[in-house]
């Protein structure tokens, strides 16, 4: 079985300001951070320049979003060419707050999902169902087809990471039960078996997000199919290093 290595993501959301930023990078630059994880920063699109050049190169910077195109007539929109002019390297797609609070459609997700990856940046690609569709029995379905329209525009997988996001437990304290977490992250390891490849089924990282803090994120890693997370609230914090360091 491929090694995957562990993966945390910080995201910023629209928080923080210079001066609260600064603060929180140094913190991450002198910590001790655990060698075999990988640590992304997803900053507000006007902060990128300034995260990328004030975090240690050890550590990743994301975009939060961008759009399908190069460049045009697309007003408040940002280009992948644009991230990877700032030096960063990766972008965070299809988040349930770019789905529930602006709109964003599957279509559009994979569209920005195959413009991302060809213009070479890795792209964290999130999925997750409402509290009602799992209520309604319907999770599985609901993951399945939001991975199926990623899967359709994704050539090389070596660039992306899944993040599996409930929207219930986003922001609100309520997590996913390591149990829950790892029952879903299972199926959809299998299903990128039946649906793509063995390779890419034992290689891929899929990554939990949903009110994961330094209390619980122990648990929560501890679990196979679990290869790292996706963290808002708590990636502001100092506790994000006890997060970056689960695994070790
Ligand atoms: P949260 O956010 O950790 O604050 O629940 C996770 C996310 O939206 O990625």
């Amino acid at each position: 079985m491929a090694l995957r290595r562990f993966f945390v993501g910080g995201n910023w959301k629209m928080n923080g300001n210079k001066e609260s930023l600064e603060e929180l990078i140094t913190t991450l630059n002198t910590a001790s951070l655990h060698d075999e994880t990988e640590v992304v920063c997803a900053a507000p699109s006007i902060y990128l320049d300034f995260a990328r050049s004030s975090l240690d190169p050890r550590i990743g910077v994301a975009a939060q979003n961008c759009y399908k195109v190069a460049k045009g007539a697309f007003t408040g929109e940002i280009s992948p060419s644009m991230i990877k002019d700032c030096g960063v390297d990766w972008v965070i797609l299809g988040h349930s707050e770019r789905r529930h609070v602006f709109g964003e459609g599957d279509e559009l997700i994979g569209q920005k999902v195959a413009h991302a990856l060809e213009s070479d940046l890795g792209v964290i690609a999130c999925i997750g169902e409402k509290l009602e569709e799992r209520e309604a029995g319907t999770t599985e379905e609901v993951v399945y087809a939001q991975t199926q329209v990623i899967a359709e525009n994704v050539k090389d997988w070596g660039k992306v990471v899944l993040a599996y996001e409930p929207v219930w437990a986003i922001g609100t304290g309520k997590t996913a039960s390591p149990e829950q977490a790892q029952e879903v992250h299972e199926k959809l390891r299998a299903w990128l078996r039946a649906n793509v490849s063995d390779d890419v089924a034992d290689s891929v990282r899929i990554i939990y997000g949903g009110s994961v803090t330094g209390a619980n994120c122990k648990e929560l890693a501890s679990q196979g199919d679990v290869d790292g997370f996706l963290v808002g609230g708590a990636s502001l914090k100092p506790e994000f290093v006890d997060i970056i360091n689960a695994r070790a």
